[in-house]
């Protein structure tokens, strides 16, 4: 195993996956009802999210003193429009659960000053005193967040631009066309990301294994920006069995 490797826990599949996190969510948030909590949008964390309404549902889990941060929206959509992550969250998450509206943070892509609105979101952050637990997707092609791959990394919250693969896997939000899918997301970076206390990064799916495999033995290089997880003393790699195929 390579020194570096971040924590890995496995399952047979994401729902048990689902289950564990959310167990661990639960029991982060009764230990730290304010909890910072920074989420992702995406397929992966789908079943986390079910899951964390239906125990809400049922009254096992508590929301209303947490604050939570997502890492991405795209530019140019706004946050009622049904293709921006906004709303991902709140179909997903948001309306389901008790979260106070007014601690849930958002980088709005239709802002008219883009790095105004970034500067604003890494004060925010650090105004809440940081983010506690930051639950992470993996691009197919290592990207996390939108802090796409290339000779470089960006370290605060940012105007990126999107990799043709990203665009392609985001292509269901809007209807099927690639085109449609704005080029640029406003974005945390990569040290907003590495400033959390704690990380959490989810992968599954057989479409993951090649870059769950890089981020965990390869070097760490801004040509795989999920191997700078590998610099994070407490980051944490949770994997299903198909993610976890290339280990
Ligand atoms: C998008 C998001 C990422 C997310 C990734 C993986 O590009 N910007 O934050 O992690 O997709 O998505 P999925 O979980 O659907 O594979």
């Amino acid at each position: 195993m390579h020194p570096n490797a971040p924590a890995i826990r496995r399952f047979a599949d994401p729902v048990r996956l689902a289950r564990s996190l959310a167990d661990d969510l639960s029991e982060s948030l009764r230990e730290r009802p304010a909890l910072v909590l920074g989420l992702p949008t995406g397929r992966s964390p789908l079943p986390l999210y079910a899951e964390l309404v239906a125990r809400h549902r049922r009254g096992l889990i508590d929301f209303s003193r947490a604050t939570t941060f997502n890492l991405d929206e795209f530019v140019g959509i706004g946050p009622r429009d049904h293709r921006s992550y906004r709303m991902f969250m709140e179909e997903a998450l948001f309306r389901h659960v008790n979260l106070d509206r007014r601690r849930i943070r958002f980088l709005d892509g239709t802002a008219p000053r883009a790095g105004e609105e970034c500067d604003r979101y890494e004060r925010r952050i650090a105004r809440a005193g940081g983010i506690d637990l930051l639950l992470l997707g993996l691009g197919v092609n290592g990207h996390i967040g939108f802090n796409e791959p290339g000779p470089s990394l960006v370290s605060r919250t940012h105007v990126a631009t999107l990799a043709y693969s990203t665009r392609v896997a985001n292509a269901g939000l809007f209807g099927g066309r690639v085109s449609m899918v704005p080029s640029e997301a406003l974005s945390m970076g990569m040290g907003t990301i590495l400033r959390a206390r704690r990380i959490v990064l989810l992968a599954t799916g057989s479409t993951k294994a090649g870059a769950v495999r890089d981020l965990v033995r390869g070097p760490v290089t801004t040509r795989m920006p999920a191997s700078f997880l590998q610099l994070h003393a407490k980051a944490e790699l949770w994997v299903d069995a198909a993610a976890a195929a290339n280990l």
